[in-house]
């Protein structure tokens, strides 16, 4: 299980990527075309951001019922990439319709200064319909009876919404429904029961990759709301969102930045005030693989991190991006947070006060100053060790360049 530890974009296409190749299957059990995906091998650049990237090793790649999908984003990456493995798709998961995409946008709109800095994918929106139970699944495709009646009644709310409370178009019912029955007849024979073929897989002794979108602070009931995604990236969420039981995920890995990264709106106690934040976006090639946003950047950030422990339950760590602080010669970790009534925590703050208004407190670590290659220099030994030593969780896996080989694993 793959878990993104910080604000998301922490490295996880590239480490699942890894991990995939001695996996069976591949699966993604919440988020949509929010997520981005960045691979990079054999001198290409693969973005995804629907189908779990395992379908590129040739793998059983599964959308299961806690995700939502945009069928046009699926159908152009089946298109690019179906013929390299096998797909399937839970007849559970929710479908983002053009509305979602619609309120998504003209919500963001309204809230102008206090926008959340959603990717506009039409993921909020999506799963509000999913919780309010006027959602249209992926199981509506097989009838196409079923699948215009829905679309019949989800609109007639709908245009009334997009007209009279954002002004925006409307859509036209006998449009929405022709498109989404092209979409179905091409989605129909990938539809399986998910839940089913994972147990199934596990009981017979295969290997199960579960691969986490978005990330921990994002979580919608753990991250920092409002400004998080509508799904629950934490690892617990793989099992209800696969639809298999908690006891069954053996390894946890959460994958983490040597540095932190946020796209979007929210607080973010590390973020750099210097030049040096412009300085780590540029060697970090900060910039968002679906939006192009560019990304905010900040020190490592251990009471967070700490936090991300505490949810996932990390049996071990994967730190990425290490090689993009070897330009540093002092780098400054947060490892605790100074809180507006002057008292210091190691801990990530409970109310929402406390961290808008909190500092974060440094130790400065010494830096390297020189490439990574295959032994990590003594001052980035020691940088390992220490987010080892805070966090009393194992760093197995260290990234140190954009390749799929460059990842060194220490035991
Ligand atoms: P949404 O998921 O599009 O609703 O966006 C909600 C928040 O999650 C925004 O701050 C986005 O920037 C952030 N977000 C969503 N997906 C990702 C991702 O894959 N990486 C980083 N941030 C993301």
């Amino acid at each position: 299980m793959i878990v993104g530890a910080q604000w998301g974009d922490e490295g996880k296409g590239k480490i699942v990527d890894l991990l995939a190749q001695e996996a069976d299957l591949v699966c993604r059990y919440q988020g949509g075309p929010n997520a981005g995906h960045t691979i990079i091998f054999g001198g290409e650049t693969h973005k995804i951001r629907q189908i779990p990237t395992g379908i590129l090793s040739g793998k059983t790649a599964v959308l299961g019922a806690g995700c939502v999908v945009d069928p046009e984003v699926l159908i152009a990456e089946l298109d690019a990439y179906g013929d390299r493995g096998t797909f399937c798709l839970s007849g559970n998961a929710h479908l983002i319709m053009p509305w979602h995409l619609a309120i998504d946008q003209a919500s963001e709109r309204r809230l102008g200064k206090l926008q959340i800095g959603t990717t506009r994918r039409g993921i909020g929106p999506a799963y509000a319909d999913k919780a309010s139970r006027l959602g249209i699944r992926v199981q509506d495709l097989l009838d196409p009876k079923i699948l215009r009646q829905k679309i019949e009644v989800a609109l007639a709310e709908k245009n009334l919404w997009l007209e009279r409370v954002y002004e925006a178009e409307t859509f036209d019912l006998q449009e929405v429904a022709a498109r989404y029955e092209q979409y179905a007849q091409r989605l129909r024979p990938y539809v399986a029961d998910t839940s089913l073929l994972v147990d199934e897989a596990l009981r017979a002794g295969k290997s199960v990759l579960f691969e986490g979108a978005q990330a921990t602070l994002l979580d919608l009931d753990h991250g920092t709301y409002p400004f998080v995604t509508s799904s629950n990236p934490v690892a617990s969420g793989a099992a209800t969102g696969i639809g298999i039981g908690p006891n069954r995920l053996e390894e946890i890995i959460g994958v983490a930045k040597a540095y932190v990264t946020r796209v979007g709106e929210g607080p973010f106690p590390s973020e750099i005030a210097s030049p040096q934040q412009e300085q780590l976006r540029e060697l970090g090639g900060e910039f968002g693989t679906v939006t192009g946003r560019q990304r905010r950047c900040g020190w490592l950030d251990l009471v967070a991190l700490r936090y991300a422990v505490r949810l996932n339950g990390f049996t071990s760590l994967a730190l990425t991006k290490l090689d993009v602080l070897s330009a540093f010669a002092e780098i400054p970790v947060c490892v605790r947070y100074l809180l507006p009534d002057g008292t210091q925590t190691p801990h990530f703050p409970a109310h929402q006060s406390d961290f808008h208004h909190c500092r974060p407190v440094y130790e400065t670590l010494e830096g390297w100053e020189q490439p990574l290659g295959e032994q990590l220099p003594p001052a980035a030994r020691a940088y390992v060790e220490f987010v080892e030593r805070e966090l009393e969780v194992p760093v197995r896996l260290v990234g140190t360049g954009a390749e799929r080989e460059r990842v060194l694993a220490r035991s």
